[in-house]
Formats: C-alpha cells, sequence, structure tokens
C-alpha cells in the first residue's frame, strides 16, 4: 500500500486569487485543499475600502465552490486613520504593505518606509492588534533588494515592538536570521523558495514560470530557508504566493512576476518533507503555526496524501484564462488522494 499522510486545516498565508474569469479559475484550486488562505488586495485598483473589502470576499466565496474555505482578507497598505480602522478590523487579518512599483500592482504602494512617515498608521494597527504584513524589497539589484530591507524591518520591529510583522516570502539567509532577533517578526515562506535557485530561473534556457518576486536567490539562502521551514520553527508559515497570470502574459517580452503553485503545493511541499525525513513537521508548517500566530480558527479540514505519481497538467483553464503551473507537464511523487 502506498505511503499516506494527513494534514489537518491547511492553510496558505499568501495567495494571490485575482478576480473575475481568473478568480473562477483559480480559487476552486486553494479551496479544495486549504481550510483557509490570506488573499492578497493587489487588484486593480488596489483593495482599500470596507466596501471593496466585503464584496471581494463574497465574489471569493461564490467561486470557491466549498464550504470549508473561509478566505482571510486584507486591506492593501496606504495611511488610514484610526477610525477607520476601527470600522474595518472585523473583516481584515492584516494590511500589506508594498512598496511603490516592486511587484504586480503596487505602483500605488509606500515610496518612503519609515516608522515617522508611517507612524499614526502603524500605532493605530498595533493597537488594535492588526498584523502587517511586508513586501521586503528595497529597488536596489535584484538579488540584494531582499538584503537591503533588513534595516527596514527592523526599524519597524524596534519602533512598534507590539506589531505584529509578517516578513512575506522571504529569500535569503539574512530574513531568516532577523526572525530570531526580534519577538514581533514572523515570515511566510513559498514552495518555490524552497525548491529552486537563481539557476533554475536563468541558468540555462529562461524558465518564466519560475520567474516572481521576490527572485530565487542562491544556495545558501535556499538551505537557511529549508533548514527553519523543515524544523517547524514556529515563527515561519507557508504562504504560497501563487501568483497567477495569464500564460501569454509569462510566455512573452516582459514575462509578468508570479509562479502559479496552488494546484501542486501541498503536494510538493509533501515530497520535500518526505525527502527530507521530516513530515512529522510538516503539519507545523502548513498549519498548526499560522493558527497561533494570526490566532485563526478555520474550518476543519483533513487532506490525505500518498505516494504516488501525479502527473502536473499542462495548464489550466477555463473559457477565457489559460494559466501554467509550476512543473507543468512533470511528474511528481505525491498526489491528493481524492476530495
Ligand atoms: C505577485 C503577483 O503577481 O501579484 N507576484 C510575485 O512575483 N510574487 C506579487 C507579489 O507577491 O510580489
Ligand atoms: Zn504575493
Amino acid at each position: 500500500m502506498a505511503k499516506t499522510v494527513t494534514l489537518n486545516t491547511p492553510l496558505d498565508m499568501h495567495l494571490h486569487l485575482r478576480d473575475a474569469s481568473m478568480l473562477e479559475l483559480v480559487a476552486p484550486l486553494t479551496a479544495q485543499t486549504f481550510s483557509g488562505a490570506l488573499v492578497m488586495p493587489n487588484l486593480v485598483p488596489p483593495v482599500t475600502t470596507r466596501e471593496d473589502l466585503i464584496a471581494y470576499k463574497q465574489r471569493i466565496i461564490k467561486a470557491s465552490k466549498n464550504d470549508a474555505f473561509e478566505p482571510y482578507m486584507t486591506l492593501f497598505f496606504q495611511q488610514y486613520s484610526k477610525a477607520f480602522l476601527e470600522e474595518v478590523q472585523d473583516e481584515i487579518i492584516g494590511i500589506k504593505l508594498y512598496p511603490a512599483g516592486i511587484t504586480t500592482n503596487s505602483e500605488t504602494g509606500v515610496s518612503s518606509i519609515d516608522s515617522q512617515t508611517l507612524r499614526p498608521t502603524l500605532e493605530a494597527m498595533s493597537d488594535l492588534g492588526i498584523p502587517l504584513c511586508i513586501h521586503g524589497e528595497t529597488n536596489g539589484f535584484v538579488m540584494d533588494r531582499e538584503k537591503e530591507f533588513m534595516p527596514i524591518y527592523e526599524s519597524l520591529a524596534k519602533d512598534f515592538p507590539k506589531l505584529k510583522i509578517i516578513m512575506e516570502h522571504i529569500t535569503t539567509k539574512e530574513a531568516v536570521d532577523l526572525l530570531a532577533k526580534y519577538e514581533n517578526l514572523y515570515a511566510t515562506i513559498t514552495v518555490q523558495h524552497l525548491l529552486i535557485t537563481l539557476d533554475d530561473v536563468a541558468g540555462g534556457m529562461l524558465k518564466p514560470h519560475l520567474f516572481c518576486k521576490p527572485i530565487a536567490k542562491r544556495y545558501e539562502d535556499r538551505e537557511a530557508l529549508l533548514q527553519v521551514a523543515l524544523s517547524a520553527n514556529p515563527k515561519v508559515m507557508f504562504g504560497s504566493d501563487s501568483a497567477p497570470h495569464p500564460k501569454h502574459k509569462k510566455e512573452s517580452c516582459g514575462c509578468a512576476a508570479g509562479v502559479f503553485t496552488a494546484p501542486i503545493a501541498l503536494q510538493v511541499l509533501t515530497e520535500l518533507f518526505d525527502k527530507h525525513d521530516c513530515l512529522e513537521n510538516l503539519n507545523a508548517f502548513v498549519s498548526e503555526n499560522a493558527l497561533k500566530i494570526y490566532d485563526i480558527t478555520p474550518p476543519k479540514k483533513e487532506i490525505v496524501l500518498e505516494k504516488k505519481a501525479f502527473q502536473v497538467p499542462e495548464n489550466y483553464s477555463n473559457d477565457t484564462e489559460v494559466v501554467v503551473p509550476m512543473y507543468a507537464g512533470e511528474t511528481i511523487a505525491w498526489s491528493l488522494v481524492s476530495l
């Protein structure tokens, strides 16, 4: 009999679901295997009002076609008043801060990230217990952007010691090291950054479907990420950063940043933890740590996986959209037992 693994209440704490026909295509793929997901607000225009947030959540619930799936909503960071945050706090799990122009749909992000400028909003978030999720990259040399952002994380962590700060999709050893230094710093890690380096993206023929922000880094960075994920370190959570873009926007001159991993994430993570003999820590990484960090109680869901080859589809599509997943056409070692 094939080896099996049961995951309880899996969570994806960094997910892009988009809107309209793309949302219709991708939401069910996450909702069938995850109990909940933290949904990114970088729509065009970004989610910044209570009305938009509630309406978007309703569209997600409808598109998910799964009763045991909770979308945890975020607002796109801008300067918000405390009164507004009080009004909206029950509807959100956090606020996502993007440096202006650093990634897909972040043009209206923050151009100067310092405690002084952001104090009114960050103080209000801290008082109300609203976590701050950050895309931590400067606009320096692409391989150094995350490393260069470390002093910004440090000063925010020091200046707002009660504010929970989540370093999103970390890709470097420096970010891993910083986790241990501040009690209020946490991190999400994607599937792809545990598996690939820049060599896989650009070392041979260019692989547009592995291109994302932050770009995959060096072997020693991947090793540091692996160690902290495999060891069930309570400060890291799985956040896929699954970021679907239409096939023609990836396979084009001017490739959009984002790797689409939602339908294969749990299978690939299971394969990885199995390979390293750490399966007993997988549930901490994909669920328990996030439950504690965010203090949430998502709908219960049991997902069974078996060690049986699965051929990843070439693409996922509906009438209007075609999206190519990571490992399209390749065979991975673990499959979902029929849902
Ligand atoms: C994300 C997207 O496409 O929205 N892209 C990416 O490369 N990760 C945005 C983001 O999280 O940076
Ligand atoms: Zn993202």
